[in-house]
């Protein structure tokens, strides 16, 4: 037996006698799992915590969570793991969608979620992610970012009986149930934080509070700032003078990870989450979990080890559960959060900006390239493709990527900025600025997905535009995304400028209450409403019947058009047929001629609209127009 051997054996042992004194005997089946994961678990707290003694204890104290939360895993969550083991890649099927939602906004509350659940099934759904409904501060909360408990549902909302029953009711519905992770951050009114600033015992390091500005100081040589709007750098000072580490708003305190008493008491929220049925947990803010003094504090290998370690504790406990990671930051970043071993989904923030790129310049390389060259994942991942969020949008493109097509990075962003919040004459965008900063002159947009196409401004390509955006995410592959209300053109809500709680946070522009009328409206197609659902959903239920359409396979296609978005998805075991997308971003129609086109058999049918077709005709597409053209390559 090699030294390692020993150590692992030895904290084994430990973990176990642990366990077994304050749970009770490991069961078969976590046995099982535990001789599976244990080793790799230890070894990643060996990287994160070195030889600290008070690492063990944390390791064997998160066994022992483990060990007692499957104990208490319901037998209805044990059998969906059984499932999922036998099918892991469930997520890959063309018939996943997902949809996103305000409790409050959308619903009401929990109850009047599970009220929608005959719509969502109408519409397809099966991930639903609520967005953050825990307890959190009154008044300004970022939207429930900033969590008091993670045991208690926001009581405006509902309660975690509820949560559960819900999640219940929605897995007979074929829905999954996503629920954010927000672990980088808890609100400053959380039990720990009170603590910690209090100076109780195994409190004090579970933030990053400092006397003076002279820690505060050093860090912020090399950090960006997050909100501007809200307090300058990454510190905000304490009533006492001393300052804490908030990297969002000033209540959002970040964890001191770098103490193992985190990890175990954040492994003890994330199990309890998942025992209530949550089958998909959104990894909140990713990219800031780790800090180390002289870098960005972004993305660090540390980062990529807790979600790991986060990662192996649930294979243990829960074992169907799935990470998916909130990463906004440099495309080669984002990347390196998708494993099977760390979030086995992923936003896709690239493909979701160049969308909105490619609309803006009606020019489609920087988006083709991307699609060309980062759409690859590894096996047993999938993107989550959106065309926005509850967030913001920010210009995430790699500067290398927009130089090889000859364009200049910095002065792009700007021109985006400027297009989608209106200020270029001609935009058809009808956008918000969010978090300008005037020192380094970076921005992000706000706005639904209809105000920003050009719905709200009467251009006559807007509801185009809004269908083909998500006709791109719903065919790139992965899990489409519908920021729910944008599937009947719901425009901008500018009244949150009239509420303190929400006027400083331009990003509710885009999050307005669910529009009632506008889904009256879906069924008539003599209004936006209408057209735009019927369209929509004519494309899901495509997507959901056309094989070729799972998985995440992309192969590349190239057309002569500057403003032709094209590639093909040949399905998750490589069928005979593929599916052909042509998308023309441009406001000019385009004819894709025969030769481009001869790699395939001529008969063809345009699976979104079942007409058959001759390609040796070649293939018109209008301005904002786009096909999916079922193809079979001749060689
Ligand atoms: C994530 C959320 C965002 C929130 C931030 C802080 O980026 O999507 O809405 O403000 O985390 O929790």
């Amino acid at each position: 037996m090699t030294q390692l051997d020993e150590d692992v054996q030895a904290a084994a042992a430990f973990a176990r006698a642990h366990t077994e004194q304050h749970v009770g005997a490991f069961e078969e089946a976590f046995q099982k799992r535990f001789d599976a994961h244990f080793p790799r678990l230890h070894a990643l707290f060996r990287r994160l915590y070195g030889d600290r003694g008070d690492g063990r204890e944390a390791l064997a104290d998160v066994i022992a969570l483990a060990a007692a939360s499957w104990q208490a895993r319901p037998l209805e969550l044990k059998a969906r793991d059984d499932l999922r083991d036998a099918d892991p890649d469930w997520f890959q099927s063309q018939r996943m969608l997902g949809g996103v939602c305000y409790v409050d906004r959308y619903a009401g509350g929990l109850t009047g979620i599970r009220d929608q659940i005959p719509y969502f099934q109408e519409l397809g759904l099966t991930y639903l992610h609520l967005m953050p409904l825990f307890e959190s501060p009154e008044g300004n909360s970022d939207g429930g970012y900033a969590v008091s408990s993670y045991r208690r549902v926001n009581p405006a909302l509902g309660t975690m009986e509820e949560l559960a029953e819900l999640a219940a009711d929605l897995r007979l519905a074929g829905i999954s149930l996503v629920v954010d992770f927000i672990f980088n951050h808890t609100s400053n009114e959380h039990g720990w934080a009170q603590r910690a600033i209090a100076g109780d015992e195994g409190f004090e390091d579970f933030y990053l509070i400092f006397p003076d500005r002279t820690m505060p100081d050093a860090y912020e040589q090399t950090v960006r700032e997050i909100f501007p709007d809200d307090h300058p750098g990454a510190f905000v000072q304490l009533d006492d003078g001393r300052w804490i580490w908030a990297t969002f708003y000033h209540f959002q305190w970040d964890l001191n990870y770098a103490n193992p008493a985190v990890f175990r008491a954040m492994a003890g929220e994330m199990l309890f989450l998942a025992n209530q049925g949550v089958e998909i947990l959104r990894m909140d803010a990713v990219a800031f979990i780790w800090k180390r003094l002289g870098t960005s504090c972004e993305s660090l290998p540390e980062a990529h080890l807790l979600l790991q370690a986060f990662n192996a504790v649930l294979r243990m406990a829960a074992p169907s559960l799935l990470f998916k990671s909130e990463a906004i930051v440099h495309p080669d970043e984002v990347i390196e959060y998708i494993s099977p071993a760390e979030c086995q989904l992923s936003y896709n923030p690239l493909q979701m900006a160049l969308t909105w790129e490619a609309l803006a310049t009606r020019d489609g390389r920087l988006l083709k390239k991307a699609l060309d060259e980062r759409h690859a994942l590894p096996d047993g991942t999938a993107w989550v493709n959106y065309v926005r969020s509850h967030d913001d949008i920010g210009w995430t493109f790699a500067d290398e990527d927009a130089a090889a097509l000859g364009i200049d990075g910095y002065p792009h962003r700007r021109f985006l900025n400027d297009f989608y919040v209106g200020r270029l004459p001609g935009t058809f965008a009808r956008g918000v600025p969010f978090q300008e900063n005037l020192k380094t002159g970076d921005a992000r947009v706000t706005g639904t997905t209809a105000s920003l196409a050009g719905i709200e401004a009467g251009d006559d390509g807007g509801e185009d535009r809004v269908v083909l955006a998500h006709a791109l995410a719903l065919s790139t592959g992965g899990i489409p995304l519908l920021y729910l209300g944008d599937e009947v053109a719901q425009l901008n809500d500018y009244a949150y400028a009239d509420d303190p709680d929400t006027a400083g946070d331009s990003r509710w522009v885009h999050r307005p209450r669910r529009p009632a009328e506008a889904y009256e409206q879906r069924t008539d197609v003599a209004t936006p409403a209408g057209r735009v659902f019927q369209r929509l959903t004519r494309l899901i239920d495509v997507r959901q019947a056309t094989d070729e359409l799972a998985g995440n396979t992309l192969l590349r296609f190239d057309t002569p058009h500057a403003s032709v978005v094209a590639f093909q998805r040949p399905g998750v075991e490589l069928l005979a047929d593929r599916i052909l997308v042509l998308a023309n971003v441009g406001d000019e129609a385009v004819h894709v001629d025969p030769l481009t086109l001869s790699g395939f058999a001529r008969g063809t049918v345009d699976v979104v609209t079942g007409m058959p077709h001759d390609l040796e005709e070649g293939f018109d597409l209008p301005a904002h127009g786009f096909a999916w053209l079922r193809v079979r390559p001749l060689w």
